[in-house]
């Protein structure tokens, strides 16, 4: 049975676990959320590397056969992605904005990123900018109002909506760009309400449903091998776990950093 990690601050990799779902039901999924030090937006570099490594750690000592490493999470792939992939022999499929397939599509040749303020920053996206992105206007808005509007969205199912009207307010996005990049795995949970915003065309883009595309490529040969096709309940792992443990049955994770 072939055996997918996938790994956020918190649910934002939900939106990314739906996708594999979707492609991949027969595979178990392992979902671990490093909540504890949510929003990992807010977070140095240094912090989130040694969080990775830890997962890899445990990863290991915990003996799980784990086949392919998702990183459904933007800050902390554009942050550590390089660092995490020498600590283990596993794969890692990382998730960085779909800056490229934006750029791509774009018929105005201007695009906007919406990601958390590390992310927005940090050298590993102003690269994917400069390579994939130099014929078109690149307008960087980030959020961290936005991730814990949909963890409440996801935990409580209630839309903070008078939250959000005030933080798109805020965030002023242009309406001269035809698409968004959504950088952050969080904001594909609250992506209907963040369409229902906006009253001029504007394409949302998020990297989901390519990560699945991905994780299927390189699981190719164990997938065929895989007879069944009964989806498997997903193990939930949380470092902040108490706050949730009755709802999904998470269990509690310690990563020492
Ligand atoms: N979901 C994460 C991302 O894609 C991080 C959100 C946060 O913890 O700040 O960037």
């Amino acid at each position: 049975m072939p055996h997918v990690l996938v790994f956020d601050s918190g649910i934002g990799g939900t939106s990314v676990l739906s996708h594999l779902k979707l492609a991949m039901p027969m595979v178990q999924y392992t979902y671990v959320m490093d909540n504890e030090l949510l929003p990992y937006g807010l977070q140095s570099q240094e912090t989130i590397k040694s969080r990775l490594t830890a997962l890899l750690s445990w990863i290991e000592q915990s003996d799980k056969q784990v086949d392919v490493i998702v990183i459904a999470c933007n800050t902390a792939s554009t942050y550590a992605l390089e660092t995490a992939r020498q600590h283990t022999p596993i794969p890692i499929v990382g998730v960085v904005p779909a800056i490229k397939p934006a750029a791509e599509t774009s018929q105005k040749k201007h695009i906007g990123l919406l990601a958390t303020p590390a992310t927005s920053k940090n050298t590993y996206t102003a690269n994917l900018i400069s390579a994939f992105a130099s014929e078109c206007q690149v307008d960087i808005y980030h959020s961290t109002a936005l991730v814990n509007i949909a963890e409440h969205y996801y935990w409580c199912k209630e839309l903070q909506v008078e939250l959000l009207q005030a933080e798109l307010k805020r965030l002023n996005i242009c309406n001269e760009l035809d698409r968004l990049v959504l950088g952050c795995t969080h904001f594909p949970i609250i992506k209907s309400h963040l369409q229902d915003y906006f009253t001029h065309r504007v394409e949302l883009v998020d990297s989901g449903a390519a990560i699945a595309r991905r994780v299927q490529h390189l699981l190719s040969s164990k997938l065929i091998k895989c007879k069944s096709l009964e989806a498997r309940l997903v193990h939930w792992y949380a470092t902040a776990s108490d706050k949730f443990e009755a709802a999904v049955g998470v269990k509690p994770l310690k990563l020492e950093s």
